[in-house]
């Protein structure tokens, strides 16, 4: 049984800032079921320190990293029963806030310490250090904050494959000189063929240079991170790997993300049951304080940040307010796309209703509920709201780039038995505005509507065929493993 050490800082249902907690939980559970010895390694963050609890009995093992004295604990997740350690350092992770930001949206001024501590413990994990009899043969980091592990594996003989996802290639986990060398790393790592990334450390350059192998969560983000358009900057480094790069289109939890048996929305309900839809619509206008009539009800959930082109957003929704449209927003971030939102909520009463903040329940009523969802991602490595909403007959109008690209099919390039949303291609607000105005075009015309509604329901996003192609991944590097790697290690020539 192939034995994978998944390292992650962020697990639903216990800690979520994105669709990176979603897969963490979902991904390593197809492995399990398909017979791979998963086993989570998660910060002990508070909110996930309760699983310790489930065996009183059960001791932790202590390890001392550089001055932190950690316990790490094994727990299991309660759904899936995938095994979990969790790192328990209290300096580093008992702390309120998100896994990255203090309570006022900084940055936590260590996080640098936090995650190398956490690549630490990885490594002693996977390379026998730990004194625990379990060792993986492959270690399958996710993004910058696991981006130390391969890059100090590389340096052990014998040590397990590595294979490295990059969730969002934005977010590099950056510092500074001072902190490099307060992590200990050699001064040979401080190259632009290393760590460096325009004289500043780069946590995200040590998954991309010394893994096996890399992936990322859609074919089509695969092919757009190899260009400056979406690179930030890795387009040179991602296009010298591109061999070992693959792309691989994430699933969705589809227990959790099931409009059969939801328990949290008004009505569970299957394709061609649009008036038990129709009655989770109703139950989420009158949730959500809305006028009750035949407007159609446009949803929007996610993080609000550049990425997820909420300007766009802004610019387009007066016209179709205007127009008798209704739109139901969930969401948190940067103020400069909540205070123009509470504005334009408070400008239109009745008709567009914003909740700020974060609340899983809704977010499903809002999947359920609404007729069409928006996602004008100016990038997006995959998304899974717009897989949730396929699942839920919610028709899709989103930016064709990344995973969105792979999974929304517009009537206008696809066959009547496949065409499941909307999308366009020029980005900007007008690009948004057209694909808008054919989806609500179409939506006057129901039996064509309906069409939409139940192809997306017909589709498979379930793990079954994406955690088959990581197993394979797998499998390719596992047991004559050749070292692959662009960096052999510290002082390894460059792999030509
Ligand atoms: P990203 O990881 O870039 O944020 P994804 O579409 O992959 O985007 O995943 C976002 C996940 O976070 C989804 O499960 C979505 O429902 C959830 N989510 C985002 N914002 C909120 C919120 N404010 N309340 C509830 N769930 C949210
Ligand atoms: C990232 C991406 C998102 C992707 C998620 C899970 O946060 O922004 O597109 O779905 O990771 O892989």
């Amino acid at each position: 049984m192939t034995r994978v050490l998944f390292t992650t800082s962020e697990l639903y249902p216990l800690v979520k800032t994105g669709g990176l907690a979603d897969v963490s939980a979902s991904l390593p559970a197809a492995l399990k079921a398909s017979g791979v010895d998963v086993r989570i390694l998660l910060p002990g963050y508070p909110a996930a320190m309760p699983l310790t609890q489930q065996n009183p009995d059960s001791a932790p093992v202590a390890l001392q990293v550089g001055p932190h004295a950690v316990k790490l604990w094994a727990a299991h997740l309660p759904e899936t029963g995938v095994p979990v350690w969790l790192v328990d350092c209290p300096p580093l992770f008992d702390r309120s806030g998100s896994p990255y930001h203090n309570p006022d949206g900084q940055e936590w001024w260590d996080n640098a310490q936090r995650f190398a501590l956490f690549a630490r413990v990885a490594v002693l994990l996977a390379s026998g250090g730990a004194g625990i009899h379990w060792i993986p043969d492959l270690v399958h980091c996710n993004d910058w904050q696991s981006g130390l592990i391969p890059v100090w594996l590389a340096d052990l003989p014998g040590a397990p494959a590595t294979v490295f996802t990059i969730h969002n290639i934005a977010y590099q986990g950056l510092f500074d000189h001072d902190t490099f060398r307060s992590l200990g790393l050699p001064d040979s790592l401080w190259h632009w063929e290393r760590l460096e990334f325009h004289d500043r450390l780069s946590f995200i350059k040590g998954g991309l240079g010394y893994s096996d192998r890399i992936t990322t969560v859609s074919p089509g983000y695969a092919k757009e991170i190899q260009t400056p358009a979406f690179g930030y900057g890795l387009e040179g480094l991602l296009g010298h790997r591109r061999q070992d790069l693959h792309g691989i289109l994430n699933g969705i939890d589809t227990t959790v993300w099931n409009p059969a048996t939801d328990p949290l929305i008004a009505e569970p309900f299957q394709s061609g049951e649009w008036h038990k839809k129709a009655r989770c619509r109703q139950a989420l206008l009158r949730e959500s304080g809305l006028d009750d009539d035949d407007a159609p009800l446009i949803g929007f959930i996610g993080r609000l940040v550049e990425q997820k082109g909420i300007d766009w957003l802004l610019e387009v929704m007066p016209g179709w307010l205007g127009r008798g449209c209704r739109f139901v927003i969930l969401g948190s971030g940067e103020q400069r796309y909540e205070e123009p939102l509470k504005k334009l909520a408070q400008d239109w009463p009745g008709k567009l209703s914003l909740t700020l903040g974060y609340d899983e329940g809704l977010s499903h009523r809002i999947t359920a509920g609404c007729d069409a969802f928006m996602m004008p991602s100016r990038f997006e490595p995959c998304g899974l709201n717009q897989l949730y909403s396929l699942r839920y007959g919610t028709v899709p109008v989103v930016h064709r780039v990344g995973g969105l690209a792979d999974t929304v099919l517009d009537p206008g390039d696809s066959t009547p038995d496949q065409a499941n949303g909307f999308s366009f291609s020029k980005p900007g607000p007008a690009g948004l505005d057209e694909a808008l105005g054919r989806a609500m075009a179409t939506f006057a015309d129901k039996p064509a509507w309906q069409r939409l509604q139940a192809n997306g329901m017909a589709r498979d996003f379930s793990w079954t065929r994406s955690a088959r192609e990581y197993q394979m991944l797998y499998q390719s590097l596992l047991p004559d493993h050749v070292s692959d790697r662009l960096y052999p290690s510290y002082g390894g020539k460059r792999h030509a």
